[in-house]
């Protein structure tokens, strides 16, 4: 069901785990499947500079998960935030299509993390 690239990540996904004292978790989940994906990320300068995940889900949500926690390393928070499912899925050369909730899935945690983030500082 899945092309090479995707079993690649699944197979040896980065950035597995969660920041101690993260600056912004964002957690989000698909009633339908159930799965659960976590973001969390480590924010200095208005930059992310770590982003781990913890994803308890299928193969596609955990390749999604790496693929999108490596591409935002280094992103300015307005510029992870335009990243869409659609970008991480060209990254894994394509899912299959009852597979595209699960890249819906990372988009949502960055931005869940990130508003999180901003929420904190406004408190602060
Ligand atoms: Fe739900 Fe993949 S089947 S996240």
């Amino acid at each position: 069901m899945y092309n090479e690239k995707v079993m690649q990540v699944f197979s040896n996904p980065q950035n597995v785990g969660y920041i101690e004292d993260a600056d912004g978790v964002g957690k989000v989940g698909n009633a339908a499947c159930g799965d659960i994906m976590e973001i969390s990320l480590r924010i200095q300068d208005d930059t992310i500079v770590d982003a781990k995940f913890r994803t308890f889900g299928c193969a596609a949500a955990i390749a999604t998960s790496s693929v999108a926690t490596e591409m935002v390393k280094g992103m300015k928070l307005d510029e992870a935030l335009q990243l869409t499912n659609k970008k991480v899925v060209e990254t894994l050369q394509g899912l299959p299509p009852q597979k595209i909730h699960c890249s819906v899935l990372a988009e949502e945690a960055i931005k869940a993390a990130i508003e999180d983030y901003r929420a904190r500082q406004a408190k602060a």
